[in-house]
C-alpha cells in the first residue's frame, strides 16, 4: 500500500483526522500537505510530528508543481482533500481566495491525482452547498439540488461539481462527503463554538448574529473524521455521502448552554447585525451512509459539547497562542523558515 495524502492537515478537521487516523491505522504513511494559511497550525500535530510514518509538506493545492512533487515523491495512492478556505464571513469580505483555493485548487488536485494514477480521492465538502431550509422542510439528502448562498458555499459546490464531472468524464475515483457544522478541539476561534467559549472565558462580549435563531446541525469533529475514514475505506467511487450529528440547535441555545457550562452570565451576549445571506437552517438526512456503510455519529451534542468546553478550559494556552498570533512562530521554529503572511 502507498501513502495517504491529507491536504489541509494543519487545519481544524484535517489535524483531528491525522491524529485519529494514525492511531487507527498505525502502519500507514500519512503525508500532510498544507500551505499554512492563518487557519493552519502545526501545533495541533505535536503528538505525531516525530513519528516516522508522518511527513509534513508545505505546499499550495493550487500549485500544480508542488502537488505533483508531493504525490510522486511520497508514493501517494489515496488523497483526502480537506484544504480550503472555510469561513463564511471571510468569504463575504474577500471571495477571490475562496475561488482560488476551493475551486482552482480542487481541479489541480484532480488533474495531478489522475496523472499519478491515484486510486481514491475523497473530497470533503459541506451541507452548506444545499442552501437554506425553512423550519418545516425535510432534511437535506444527497439528492437535494445544490443552492449555495455565500461565496464560501458556492466555491465548495463548484468543487463538488468538478469532482463529480471528473468521475463521469474520466472515470476518476472520486467520492464526496458533505458534513454539517463541526465542533471540538483545535477549532480556530473565529467559528461560533470556540469563539464563544474563549470570549466567555475572557469575559468578552459574545456576538450573536441577527435574532440568534438560525439552526445548525452539530457534529463532534471526531465523528466526522471517522465518517471520512469509513468513506475512504469502504465508499463507492462516484458517490456522495451526507454526514451529520443528528443534533439540530439554534445558535442562541448553543451559546446559552456554553455559558451554563462555564457558569458565566448571559449579559455577555450581544446581538449584532446579521450576516448577509445568512442561511436560516441546515439539517442532514444521514440514512444513506448508515444503510450503505454502517456509519453513525457516536456522540450526542450534550456529551460532545461538555467535553469540548472542558478541552478549551484545559487548553487555554493553545487558543491564547492562536488569538495573539504566537502560533505562527511554531513553523518558523520547527522548520526554520519564515511564513510569508
Ligand atoms: P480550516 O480553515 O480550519 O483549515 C483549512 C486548512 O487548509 C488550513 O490548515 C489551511 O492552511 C489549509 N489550506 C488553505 N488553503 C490551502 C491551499 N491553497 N493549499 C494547501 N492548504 C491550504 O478548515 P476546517 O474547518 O478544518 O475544514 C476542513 C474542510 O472541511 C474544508 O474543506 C471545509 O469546507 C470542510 N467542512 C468544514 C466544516 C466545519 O464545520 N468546519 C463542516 C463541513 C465541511
Ligand atoms: P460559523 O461557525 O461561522 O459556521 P457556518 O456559518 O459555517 O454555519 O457560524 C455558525 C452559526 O453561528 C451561523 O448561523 C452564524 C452564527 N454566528 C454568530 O451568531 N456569531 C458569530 O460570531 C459567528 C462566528 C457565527
Amino acid at each position: 500500500m502507498g501513502a495517504l495524502l491529507v491536504t489541509g492537515g494543519a487545519g481544524f478537521i484535517g489535524s483531528n483526522f491525522i491524529l485519529q487516523y494514525m492511531k487507527k491505522r498505525p502502519g500507514e504513511k500519512v503525508v500532510n500537505f498544507d500551505n499554512l494559511t492563518y487557519a493552519g497550525n502545526l501545533e495541533n500535530l505535536k503528538d505525531v510530528e516525530k513519528d516516522d510514518h508522518y511527513t509534513f509538506v508545505k505546499g499550495d493545492i493550487a500549485d500544480q508543481g508542488q502537488v505533483t512533487e508531493a504525490i510522486t515523491r511520497n508514493g501517494i495512492d489515496r488523497i483526502v482533500n480537506f484544504a480550503a478556505e472555510s469561513h463564511v464571513d471571510r468569504s463575504i469580505l474577500d471571495p477571490l481566495v475562496f475561488i482560488k483555493t476551493n475551486v482552482l485548487g480542487t481541479q489541480i488536485l484532480i488533474d495531478c491525482a489522475r496523472t499519478a494514477g491515484v486510486e481514491k480521492f475523497v473530497h470533503v465538502s459541506t451541507d452548506e452547498v444545499y442552501g437554506s431550509l425553512s423550519a418545516d422542510d425535510p432534511a437535506f439528502t444527497e439528492k437535494t439540488p445544490l443552492d449555495p448562498s455565500s461565496p464560501y458555499s458556492a466555491s465548495k459546490a463548484s468543487s463538488d461539481l468538478l469532482v463529480h464531472a471528473a468521475c463521469r468524464t474520466f472515470g476518476f475515483p472520486g467520492l464526496i462527503t458533505r458534513c454539517s457544522n463541526n465542533y471540538g478541539p483545535y477549532q480556530f476561534p473565529e467559528k461560533l463554538i470556540p469563539l464563544i467559549i474563549s470570549n466567555a472565558l475572557e469575559e468578552r462580549k459574545l456576538p450573536v448574529y441577527g435574532d440568534g435563531l438560525n439552526v445548525r446541525d452539530w457534529i463532534h469533529v471526531e465523528d466526522h473524521c471517522d465518517g471520512v475514514r469509513v468513506v475512504l475505506e469502504k465508499g463507492v467511487v462516484g458517490e456522495v455521502y451526507n454526514l451529520g450529528g443528528a443534533s439540530e440547535l439554534n445558535n442562541l441555545d448553543v451559546v446559552k448552554t456554553i455559558l451554563k457550562h462555564l457558569d458565566k452570565s448571559q449579559n455577555l451576549i450581544e446581538f449584532v447585525k446579521d450576516r448577509p445571506g445568512h442561511d436560516r437552517r441546515y439539517a442532514m438526512d444521514i440514512s444513506y451512509v448508515e444503510e450503505k456503510l454502517g456509519w453513525v455519529p457516536t456522540r450526542t451534542f450534550k456529551e460532545g459539547l461538555a467535553e469540548t468546553v472542558e478541552w478549551y478550559v484545559a487548553n487555554r494556552e493553545w487558543w491564547s497562542r492562536v488569538k495573539d498570533g504566537r502560533y505562527r512562530k511554531y513553523y518558523e521554529n520547527q522548520y526554520g523558515q519564515r511564513l510569508s503572511t
